[in-house]
């Protein structure tokens, strides 16, 4: 059981809910069942109202981020570039689809808008790192890099 103390930091205002949920994020990596219920009691919102408020913004996660954090951009520039081919690349590598982690929690993978580096579409980032202009053979090779890691 972890401990959500550190909520204390803010009032138990039900207006205070979403920072309350980006403290945990920051603290977690993601917003897991267990938090939704430590929320709840803390600020006395039903955890289903929680998870709606959960599921309309984009910036929680809710899925247990991998040790491997692969972010692919499917924002215009690398839409154009095939972006979505590098996700079918990446998925069918590791097995896994945008917004999941696979079960060893060594990669998860999510889709994001620009990652403000389009001249090097298409782009993906691992935990951060900008990996430009990809195509199969380059994403595999890097992929094979981490895996090994
Ligand atoms: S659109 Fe992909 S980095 Fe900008």
């Amino acid at each position: 059981m972890n401990d959500y103390s550190y909520l204390k930091e803010i009032d138990k205002e039900h207006s205070n809910l979403i920072k309350g949920l980006q403290l945990i994020q920051a603290h977690e990596g993601y917003v897991s069942d267990e938090s939704i219920r430590a929320a709840s009691d803390y600020f006395g919102i039903a955890e289903v109202e929680i998870e709606g408020v959960l599921t309309f913004y984009a910036q929680f996660k809710r899925i247990k981020p991998g040790k491997n954090k692969i972010s692919i951009c499917d924002g215009t520039a690398c839409h154009i570039k095939g972006s979505k081919q590098i996700i079918e690349w990446v998925s069918s590598e590791l097995g896994i689809k945008s917004g999941e982690t696979d079960s060893d929690g060594i990669f998860s993978l999510e889709t994001v808008a620009c990652l403000g580096c389009c001249s090097l579409a298409p782009v993906m980032s691992i935990n951060g790192k900008i990996f430009g202009k990809l195509d199969r053979k380059s994403t595999i090779k890097i992929l094979k890099e981490y895996k090994k890691q």
